[in-house]
């Protein structure tokens, strides 16, 4: 591609118009390393340009293991023999608040299965303990799909932001990887209820999960755009033993560093995750994605008897700089390619900021 139509690609992401599929499927198609590091380098410009060199830290609370649905993609689906299960209580989360707060982090993430034990009163009665000692920090809710209720409750509760996957804006492809109770379009749906109720919202789909095409994930593209959420998770799909999928090959870490940086260049305010998934492929992922437009880092903080327990996907990172308690190493390697860590609540920054 001539370094001029490459150009005009990513000017028109800055344009206030929604961006064609055309302009996405071209963008989507770059397989060259060269013109993939120029949009990285647009990518980290833009972020730069936003948050400069500083890195935001969210301490990841895995509260269940337990979960009802059945994603075919999922360690923790229901019926995974493999799966073990715990479920943390409002005293161990508690604990995982007060120690995450001593190693500085200003945002906790309870993240789980949809863990109707742990029902949307329960969160909400969580949420406003957690709110109750520390007040100025974020908390972000990422417990699966629960109802119009449940979401005023927690959002009344204190939640200030939610992160609810979409996985892919295809229905066919939604349905291909989950079960016939769940739809895209309940998804969707739900996504559009969390706005409204004025949480910071994040979406994402995993990079190369079975059955992908590229025009699944334009179609992710567009719906990203649409929807123009606050947070944008991706990560590569990797194989969970003991689900339908564990013998399909693992995503690509390139394609998702491709897709990082487009999310950025598309929106240079939104936080994005180098996830953790991308972490568990390759060692200086975390540095990749960074350079490629991320700006956020979720170490586990998830009690070290349980810690491992949480195995959405095999041989998951939850040690080293993936750990709470390496807060300082994460630091070290940020040091190295010029960035560090940000300890700030790190919320969506408005425009006159
Ligand atoms: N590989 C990668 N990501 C996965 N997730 C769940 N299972 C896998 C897997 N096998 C992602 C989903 C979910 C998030 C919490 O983790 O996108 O929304």
């Amino acid at each position: 591609m001539e370094k001029n139509t490459l150009d005009a690609l990513v000017k028109q992401l800055s344009e206030p118009d929604r961006v064609s599929a055309d302009v996405w499927r071209a963008l989507l198609s770059i397989d060259s390393s060269e013109e993939r590091e120029y949009l990285f380098l647009k990518a980290r410009e833009a972020s730069d340009g936003i948050f400069g060199k500083g890195v935001y830290v969210r301490a990841l609370i895995e509260i269940s293991s337990y979960c009802r649905n059945g994603c075919r993609y999922c360690g923790l689906r229901a019926g995974n023999i493999f799966a073990e299960r715990y479920r943390l209580t409002k005293e161990q989360i508690l604990r995982c608040c007060e120690r995450a707060a001593a190693m500085g982090f200003n945002t906790f993430v309870l993240q789980g299965g949809e863990d109707y034990v742990q029902s949307d009163e329960w969160i909400a009665d969580v949420v406003r303990s957690i709110k109750l000692a520390h007040p100025d920090k974020a908390v972000t809710l990422s417990v699966g799909e629960r109802s119009r209720d449940g979401y005023a409750l927690m959002r009344n509760a204190g939640a200030d932001r939610y992160l609810l996957r979409h996985e892919t804006a295809s229905d066919e492809h939604y349905a291909q990887l989950h079960p016939s109770a769940m739809s895209g379009a309940a998804r969707r749906a739900a996504l559009e209820t969390l706005k409204e109720y004025d949480f910071q919202v994040g979406c994402g789909m995993m990079v190369g999960s079975p059955g992908q095409t590229k025009e699944h994930l334009v179609e992710d593209l567009m719906f990203i755009d649409r929807l123009s959420p606050q947070m944008v998770g991706m990560g590569p799909f990797i194989p969970a033993t003991g689900t339908p999928f564990e013998g399909y090959k693992a995503g690509s870490v390139d394609e998702t560093l491709l897709l990082i940086a487009l999310v950025r260049l598309r929106f240079p305010r939104a936080l994005i995750p180098a996830t953790t998934a991308l972490a568990t492929l390759c060692s200086n992922a975390t540095e990749r994605g960074i350079l490629a437009g991320a700006n956020v880092v979720m170490p586990n903080v998830t009690p070290l008897d349980v810690r491992n327990k949480y195995t959405i996907y095999d041989n998951k990172k939850s040690c080293g700089s993936e750990s709470g308690e390496q807060l300082s190493s994460l630091d070290d390697r940020l040091k190295r390619i010029g960035y560090h860590i940000d300890y700030s609540r790190g919320d969506y920054p408005t425009s006159n900021e």
